[in-house]
């Protein structure tokens, strides 16, 4: 006969904190959000990797690129870059990010001298950002013939089409440095100049990339980026459980410092054999995998040999798999029957295996609330997808700025394989299990993470706590009513001009 649970399954938001006393070790400045991701004897050793504030990108095509991985990891975060994507395209992405410069920014808005004002346009609105180099291709790495930033152009009074060589500032007017110039040198002739981006150039005038003030004020008082012992930016990958032979090798090569098998239930014996083969052959990587939701799947998982283990089926935001297989649990509930499985499973073997709550995190509370149920660390697309630095366009709908999001279930996302294989329709499926959509715009992803990491913290002080693990132990939670539910918002006013930004 099919087992029943004994409880019904819950969400985030039917449950609140209760505070505990806040004494002097409770200020935010005190806070550490640092956290493992990866097995080890907890009380014995230290982990092998810890990334320093608890988030993770999700691997997804329209989250994790090397651009959201780079600007992730530079607040202290781990993008996984997606492996919905060839083999080399994969690869390509994680040597971007292990050859990043902290400073040193390669070119995204690139244009040629016969592009126009509308192209420029077209670019600072997809991009954010309003400095366009000008090559002789258009490419990243063409020969710099000169820049064009908001100054050289009045909207106004310029026709769309006229072309960027009639109002860009041309390379003889331009202040460069040669390839090879150091960040403390760079920044000395941006401040002798007086100029916010000094263009880096080859001895053959090809353009390396761009340093700019405020990235270079930014990095230097950022002390949370997340670097290997080279002082390179780590970087996650995606891998699945059908070419594992060949994407893990050709990852580990490019420089991938951990690996997550990506899968909406993995509970199956193709995780085990993947687990398995990458662990005999590479016994020193760190493997992710999942995802799982009860105290079965993960005791599966933890005996496969992960390092890590995702929690989740269904509570993604772009996600359909419920509704359609019908299998599933409330994100909050996984949570804690995980957490426990994981508690059990270090007191039996000593072996503390960090969980991952990925997915169904929609106001900056709930990171908090997975936190204090046993996550160690959380997984976000949704989340990630709103900033400037997601890979995917940003566009005017019903007035609003908003960017696109899909899920990897989605046929968007699987048409990657048609393509690949010359249209053979591999990539095709039966059914979809995530939606194309759009979601608010949120600006650049170093504030939006500084505004919701603040919360993070003052919820942990308000909770007597000044690190993950403490947090876990003294959290006391609640159910929650629907009717207080209600009470928890603005309720019985008449609100002026809401500026809260709903997240
Ligand atoms: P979000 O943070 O709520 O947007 O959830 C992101 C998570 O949803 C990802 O990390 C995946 O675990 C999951 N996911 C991504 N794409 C799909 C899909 O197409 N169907 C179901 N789940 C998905």
């Amino acid at each position: 006969m099919a087992k029943y649970f004994a409880e019904e399954s819950r969400t985030f938001s039917e449950y609140l904190l209760v505070p505990n006393l806040t004494t002097e070790k409770n200020t935010p400045n005190q806070v550490d959000l640092s956290t493992p991701i990866c097995k080890y004897k907890k009380g014995k050793e230290e982990p092998k990797l810890k990334i320093n504030i608890p988030m993770v990108s999700a691997v997804m095509q329209a989250v994790s690129d090397s651009g959201m991985a780079i600007a992730l990891a530079r607040c202290g975060g781990l993008s996984f870059v997606f492996q919905s994507q060839s083999i080399e395209s994969q690869c390509d992405m994680i040597r971007k990010v292990k050859k990043y410069k902290a400073g040193i920014v390669a070119s995204d808005a690139n244009v040629s001298p016969d592009s126009t004002l509308e192209d420029v346009i077209r670019l600072k609105e997809e991009l954010g950002h309003g400095t366009a180099a000008v090559t002789e291709d258009g490419t990243a790495d063409g020969k710099l013939v000169g820049i064009v930033t908001t100054r050289d152009y009045r909207v106004s009074r310029m026709a769309p089409d006229l072309k960027v060589k009639e109002f860009m500032t041309p390379i003889d007017k331009l202040v460069t440095a040669p390839e090879g110039t150091t960040l403390k040198e760079a920044n000395d002739i941006i401040w002798d100049n007086k100029i916010n981006q000094l263009p880096i150039i080859t001895k053959e005038g090809k353009l390396v990339g761009f340093v700019f003030r405020k990235d270079y004020e930014y990095h230097k008082a950022n002390p949370l980026e997340l670097l290997d012992k080279d002082k390179k930016l780590i970087v996650g990958a995606g891998i699945n459980t059908h070419d594992y032979e060949t994407r893990v090798p050709a990852l580990i090569e490019a420089g991938a410092d951990v690996l997550c098998l990506d899968s909406s239930d993995g509970f199956s014996v193709w995780q085990e054999k993947a687990l398995k083969w990458i662990k005999e052959r590479y016994p020193d990587a760190i493997v992710g995998a999942g995802n799982e939701v009860d105290a079965e799947g993960f005791n599966f998982l933890a005996k496969c040999g992960a390092d890590f283990i995702k929690i989740g089926v269904g509570g993604g935001s772009i996600c359909i798999t419920r509704e359609q297989k019908g299998i599933g649990m409330g994100q909050a509930s996984a949570v804690q029957m995980v957490a426990k499985a994981r508690d059990e499973w270090f007191e039996k073997t000593g072996e503390y295996i960090p969980i991952c709550s990925d997915g169904g995190i929609v106001h900056d509370y709930h990171m908090a609330l997975a936190l204090a149920m046993g996550a160690d660390f959380m997984m976000l697309g949704r989340y990630f997808a709103r900033f400037d630095e997601s890979p995917t366009r940003k566009l005017i709908v019903n007035g609003s700025y908003v960017k696109e999001y899909w899920g990897e279930g989605s046929n968007r996302a699987r048409s990657w394989t048609r393509y690949e294989e010359n249209g053979n329709g591999k990539g095709k499926m039966a059914f979809e299990e995530g939606v194309d959509s759009y979601v608010p715009y949120a600006g650049p992803i170093r504030e939006g993470l500084e505004t919701s990491l603040a919360k993070v913290k003052a919820t942990m002080c308000s909770c007597g706590s000044s690190s993950i693990e403490e947090f876990q132990e003294k959290a006391r939670l609640v159910v929650v009513s629907s009717t207080s539910i209600i009470e928890g918002g603005a309720h019985d006013v008449i609100q002026k001009e809401n500026d809260r930004t709903a997240r």
